[in-house]
Formats: structure tokens, C-alpha cells, sequence
């Protein structure tokens, strides 16, 4: 039986006065360009589901040589089925903000932000006063626990835009304009907040980053498999009989070992989304693969954000995929014709699905609707947009031959 290994989680429910801050401490001691080598070492990879080296990331950041950089923690977790940002903002907000520290000095970033869902209340209610408390005992502000180094943070709370989870929409957010997203490249690396070197790291990235530094040996390098490294927070939701936040260190159990952890399906298993709708589905068939980075590459499906959600065959398929087109037709920023008016599309053809029967031509147009938004949408929200739709049709939609 798969077990969770507790890595990240280790510091669940403490109080700042006992949070030793040892990842921030060490990190002060050390040079920018050591912590970006340690972090580069440790093979972590971006969890908010792009899984973009962070490690290559801070690199391109410490090559800018501009006077004024930006960090940002991107707390807009939008995702559905996707909750482990908010466990580890409830849970642990202290090495959440040790992390994004420890990455501002790394980059050498002097001011940064924290975006966090405007949905989230009780996380902000308890980042707000982790903010303050931070000033207060010298964590945050001038001369950080008596360095050289100045760091000033800021909450943002988001509006209830799904796209401003999108790095470069974030971005236009916080500058006070509409959520639209920009065209990369520049990354924010090069040009991002004011058009100032920006990174932006995910709430589970930053607050791996300060686990890793707590200790002398990289041992996070030393879990998990060569491409996937260290744990991931995977949040389980839909018909388990036990959903919530597990840790899985990657390549120690498979998709169908973790449904097991989560107490198993309520009913018979149909398929199982693996990291949030952005992510094609697996068949209950096709569940017995090491979750990993490549292992869910090779499937055609990705770790994504970690959001898994596990469906039964007791629900209407048809349903489930109005339900999901529903969203993105409400949630696309609109910028991009493609995917505004391709994800309406995919909508019409749908409910014409459910009135009229399966016809093989609708799978046909909405795979060509999804190749055309893949081209030409600039942001992750519309190039993901029609994965989980196209991999149900594909999966089980079939016209009948007589
Ligand atoms: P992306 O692949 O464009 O970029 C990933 C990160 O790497 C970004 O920070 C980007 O700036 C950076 N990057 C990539 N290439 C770079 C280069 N050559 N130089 C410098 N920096 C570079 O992916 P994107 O659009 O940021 O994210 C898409 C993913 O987000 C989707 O796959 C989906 O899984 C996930 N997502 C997560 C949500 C959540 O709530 N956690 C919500 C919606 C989507």
C-alpha cells in the first residue's frame, strides 16, 4: 500500500514563535548564485502546472542586471479540483512566506507580491497578519534578520478571474489594468510587472523552495525519479471515499495506488482528470501508471497542478462535459478570438450532442476547433482549454456501426 511522504508537510499548525525560519537563515548566509545552483540541483520543477524548471527560471532572473526586480507568489489558484495552495496558505503560511523570502533574495528581488483568490478568505485573513507579523519581527522590510538585504512585501486579493491565474494576466492585474493576458515572449523574466524583471513562482514551488534550504544535503534531489523529483502536494477530489491533500513522492505508487490512498472509488471507476481540467483524462484502464512527469506525458495527460479528480460511471458524461465547457466559455478573457469564440463553439456543438445523439463530426470539429486554439490562443488558459473536453470524446464517444 502506498504510503505519503511527508516532506513538505512537516511543519503543519506551527506558530511563528516556534517556526525557526532555518530555510531563511541558512539562505541569508549563503550567495544568490549559490541558493539559484541548490535549487537548480534539486530538479524542482514549477507546481503550478507547467512544471517549468524553477531552478533555470531564477537563473534567467539573476542574469538581469536591472536595479528593480519583482518577485510575485501566485496564489490564484483557479484551477478546478485544485486546493493544495489553500491547505499549504491555511496550514503552513509561514513557510510559504519563508519561501517567497528566500526566492526575492536569491533573485535579488527587493519588492514583491502575493496574489491570492479573492475566494479564498479564511488564507487571506491568515496572510494578512503572517504579513504583518513578519514587519514586526524583522522578517520583513529593512535589513532583513540583521543581512544587508531589503525586502518589501504586498497582498493582493483577486477578483473571481480564472485567467488571472495566468502569469502575465496577473501581472496586468496587479498594475490596476484589465486581466488580459500578454504574449510571451519576453517571459516576465525578461519584462514583466511595470515592465521590470519579474519572477513568479507557484504557492507549493516557493514553499518547497524553503523545506530544500532548511537542510545541509540537497535531499529532495535524492526523492523521487530523475525527471520528476522530490513530492507533490495532490489534491483528490470527486468520488473517493477519502478526498484531501496527500503528499506523493513521484515514481512511489501509481494513479491507481493514490485513488487507494483516498479510500478508493464510491462507485465503479470511469476516469480520473490528473492535474486540474487543464490535463487530458486517463480511463479507468489506463490508471495503472507511476504517477510522474513522463509517465502522464507518455499517457498524453501531465501532472498539471496536481488537482485530480476522480470520476464514477454514475455520472452523465454528456453533462459533465456541458458542465466544463460552461466554465471555459464564462471564465476566457475573450482577447484571443480563437478561444473565445471556439470554446462558444465547442458549447453549441455539445448541446446539439445532447439533444440530437453522438455524431462522429463533432469530434472531428472540435479537434480542429482545439488545434486552432492551441495556435493561436497567447495564454495557458485557452491553449488547455479543450483537453479534458477532446480526450472524453475521444475516450468514449464513438458512433455506433450497423
Ligand atoms: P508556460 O509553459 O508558458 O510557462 C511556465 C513558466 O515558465 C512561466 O513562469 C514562464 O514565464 C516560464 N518560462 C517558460 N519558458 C521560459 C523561457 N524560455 N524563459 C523564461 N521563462 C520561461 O506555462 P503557463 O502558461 O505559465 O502555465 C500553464 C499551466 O498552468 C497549465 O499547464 C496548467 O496546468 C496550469 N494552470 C494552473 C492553474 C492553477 O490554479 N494552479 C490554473 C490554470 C492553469
Amino acid at each position: 500500500m502506498l504510503e505519503e511522504k511527508i516532506f513538505l508537510k512537516s511543519d503543519v499548525e506551527k506558530t511563528m514563535d516556534n517556526y525557526e525560519f532555518l530555510g531563511l537563515k541558512k539562505s541569508l548566509e549563503m550567495k544568490s548564485e549559490d541558493i539559484v545552483k541548490k535549487i537548480t540541483d534539486s530538479g524542482l520543477r514549477g507546481r503550478g502546472g507547467a512544471g517549468f524548471p524553477t531552478g533555470k527560471k531564477w537563473e534567467f532572473a539573476l542574469a538581469q542586471k536591472n536595479d528593480v526586480k519583482f518577485l510575485i507568489c501566485n496564489a490564484d489558484e483557479g484551477e478546478p479540483g485544485t486546493f493544495k495552495d489553500r491547505f499549504l496558505l491555511e496550514n503552513m503560511p509561514f513557510k510559504v512566506l519563508e519561501g517567497i523570502i528566500i526566492a526575492a533574495y536569491a533573485v535579488k528581488a527587493n519588492f514583491g507580491y502575493i496574489y491570492i483568490r479573492g475566494e479564498y478568505s479564511k488564507a487571506i485573513d491568515i496572510f494578512e497578519k503572517t504579513i504583518k507579523e513578519a514587519y514586526h519581527r524583522g522578517l520583513l522590510g529593512k535589513n532583513i534578520l540583521g543581512s544587508n538585504f531589503n525586502f518589501e512585501l504586498r497582498l493582493i486579493k483577486g477578483a473571481g478571474a480564472y485567467v488571472c491565474g495566468d502569469e502575465t494576466s496577473l501581472i496586468n492585474s496587479i498594475e490596476g489594468k484589465r486581466g488580459f493576458s500578454r504574449i510571451k515572449p519576453p517571459y516576465p523574466v525578461q519584462r514583466g510587472l511595470y515592465d521590470k524583471p519579474t519572477v513568479v513562482n507557484n504557492v507549493e514551488t516557493l514553499t518547497t523552495v524553503a523545506e530544500i534550504m532548511k537542510y545541509e544535503d540537497n535531499i529532495f534531489a535524492k526523492l523521487g525519479t530523475e525527471k520528476s523529483r522530490g513530492t507533490k502536494l495532490v489534491s483528490i477530489s470527486g468520488d473517493v471515499k477519502l478526498p484531501g491533500i496527500y503528499e506523493i513522492e513521484f515514481g512511489s505508487g501509481t494513479l491507481k495506488d493514490i485513488i487507494e490512498l483516498a479510500g478508493g472509488t464510491k462507485d465503479e471507476l470511469n476516469f480520473v482528470v490528473p492535474g486540474g481540467l487543464a490535463t487530458s483524462i486517463l480511463k479507468y484502464d489506463e490508471i495503472n501508471i507511476p504517477y510522474t512527469y513522463e509517465d502522464l506525458e507518455n499517457a498524453g495527460s501531465s501532472v498539471g497542478s496536481g488537482g485530480m479528480i476522480v470520476v464514477s460511471q454514475k455520472h452523465d458524461l454528456i453533462d459533465i462535459l456541458l458542465n466544463v465547457s460552461d466554465f471555459f466559455v464564462k471564465e476566457t478573457c475573450g482577447t484571443c478570438f480563437p478561444c473565445r469564440e471556439g470554446n462558444r463553439n465547442i458549447k453549441e456543438i455539445l448541446l446539439e450532442l445532447k439533444k440530437k445523439g453522438y455524431k462522429e463530426e463533432y469530434k472531428k470539429i472540435i479537434g480542429e476547433l482545439r488545434e486552432a486554439i492551441l495556435l493561436a490562443a497567447r495564454c495557458g488558459f485557452g491553449q488547455s482549454s479543450v483537453n479534458f473536453i477532446y480526450s472524453v470524446l475521444d475516450k468514449f464517444f464513438y458512433e455506433e456501426v450497423r
